[in-house]
């Protein structure tokens, strides 16, 4: 039998890349130089802005001219044409933090009604471990009435990469590749071969890849919110944690994690994919859960020290302003998706405070609608008590301390600031300056 990948950049076949957000677009538009590619995506909008060049997530240059190379369609039919399907659609938590299964359950149903004998289906959007085998595939055999492992080839890799940053894109980070059987996993390293080459690794299972991916973003999570829960005592016992910080790390084997709010699409997720599934074993993940409600719990204990700042300060809550610098969920990036920037700003609001957000990456429109709130300029950030920097975007490290100057009330002699991920730390020791850092 021919290779597949041949078969692909011979263009016999096309691939269909299922979901065209932060994983989906970036892995379309590189397939897209090596063979046919169908983008779908149920966002019409979202693929309005793409044709017309727009990237909401600033990932993509020149992006006009790429989908032109790219069919961008909502319309189920097109999926066809397609031999191989990558599935990268949102897999977020419910209310009560269970998962949310209902966009991958819905795009495996388009994909199984479009199905052929010979088709491979990758599936890239996080799942909890067992989850490929035990619901997309019973949905896509019911579905396309085929058999997989006879008819049509499942697989699964993982997305490891950090949208928005040039160092861990999909340039540069190694892709766990796994498939029902060795066959097909051999077949789907080919096809990730086609753009990352000698950047992929097999794994023995789908088990196994989905499991690496929910526990390496657990583990991260686990390792920020011992640094978060050891802030907040250090907070307590007037140690600097930065300092301990520093000096921890010139241990050779001390591990590189900050405090910091943890939100997004995975980190503050994927564990909860984890914990559901380990629990239908009755396994203990009480550990994980830990880490979860501490994590949870930092954007109100920010919220109530800046209180404690305000107070001590004679600034009264209602007549109290704050410039709050950076609304996204992680610097340089527009996505808010479970920000708690967005909490700590709610928290203050609370108590009265007028709160005046920017942030050069965040969409005005989408952080409006979505969350209610306004985005201003940041010249419009002006007579305020007290900043926040609450996220460490560039424009925010690299800007002159003059600026941040002329954003105070006229005369303030005592001019908060509060500097969550230690993004401007020349204000430490400024006359005039209270600084607080997380
Ligand atoms: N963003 C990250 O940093 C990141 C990193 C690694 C893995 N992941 C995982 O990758 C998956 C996708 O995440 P994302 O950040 O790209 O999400 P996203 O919200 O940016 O994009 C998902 C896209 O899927 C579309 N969609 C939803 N349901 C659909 C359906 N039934 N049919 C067609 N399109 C549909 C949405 O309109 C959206 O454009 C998730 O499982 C996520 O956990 C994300």
């Amino acid at each position: 039998m021919e290779p597949i990948y041949k078969c692909l950049l011979n263009r016999k076949t096309k691939m269909a890349v299922i979901g065209l957000g932060y994983v989906g677009m970036p892995l379309a538009v590189a397939f897209s130089k090596k063979m046919d590619v169908i983008g779908y995506d149920k966002d019409e909008m979202k693929l309005e802005n793409y044709k017309r060049g727009d990237d909401p997530a600033g990932q993509i240059s020149g992006l006009k001219e790429i989908c032109k190379n790219i069919e961008l369609t909502s319309d189920r039919s097109q999926l066809w044409n397609a031999k191989v399907y990558i599935i990268a659609v949102p897999t977020p938590i419910q209310m009560d933090s269970t998962p949310d299964l209902e966009a991958i359950k819905n795009a495996t149903i388009d994909v199984g009604t479009c199905l052929k004998k010979g088709d491979y289906i990758i599936y890239e959007s996080t799942v909890y471990p067992g989850m490929t085998e035990e619901v997309c595939i019973p949905l896509l055999e019911k579905t396309s009435s085929l058999k997989c492992g006879k008819d049509f080839f499942v697989g699964y890799s993982p997305e490891r990469v950090n949208p928005c940053d040039a160092l861990h894109g999909l340039e540069s980070v190694v892709k766990i590749v796994s498939g029902l059987d060795e066959q097909t996993t051999t077949a789907i390293e080919e096809i990730y071969n086609t753009i990352l080459p000698g950047r992929t690794f097999k794994v023995s299972s789908i088990k196994i890849a989905e499991t690496a991916k929910v526990v390496e973003n657990t583990q991260r999570d686990i390792n920020i919110a011992f640094m978060n829960e050891v802030a907040m005592a250090l907070e307590k016992m007037d140690i600097p944690m930065d300092e301990v910080i520093s000096a921890m790390s010139t241990k050779w084997n001390a591990l590189d994690f900050k405090p910091g709010l943890v939100g997004g699409h995975c980190i503050s997720v994927d564990p909860y994919y984890f914990i559901a599934k380990a629990k239908t074993y009755g396994a203990c993940t009480r550990l994980i859960s830990i880490a979860r409600e501490v994590n949870e719990g930092v954007a109100d204990f920010i919220v109530q020290r800046i209180l404690k700042l305000l107070i001590q300060k004679n600034k009264m809550c209602a007549n109290t302003k704050i410039g709050f610098l950076g609304i996204t969920f992680k610097e340089n990036c527009p996505d808010i998706r479970n920000s708690k920037a967005i909490e700590i700003v709610r928290g203050l609001e609370e108590y009265g405070i007028r709160v005046v957000v920017t942030d050069p990456y965040a969409n005005p429109e989408k952080t409006l609608n979505e969350c209610g709130i306004r985005i201003w300029n940041l010249s419009d950030i002006s007579n305020v008590d007290c900043i926040v920097v609450a996220v460490a975007h560039d424009k925010f490290k690299n800007m002159q301390m003059a600026m941040f100057d002329k954003m105070y009330k006229k005369g303030s002699d005592e001019r908060i600031f509060i500097d969550i991920k230690c993004a401007v730390k020349e204000m430490k020791n400024r006359k005039k300056y209270i600084y607080w850092n997380f």
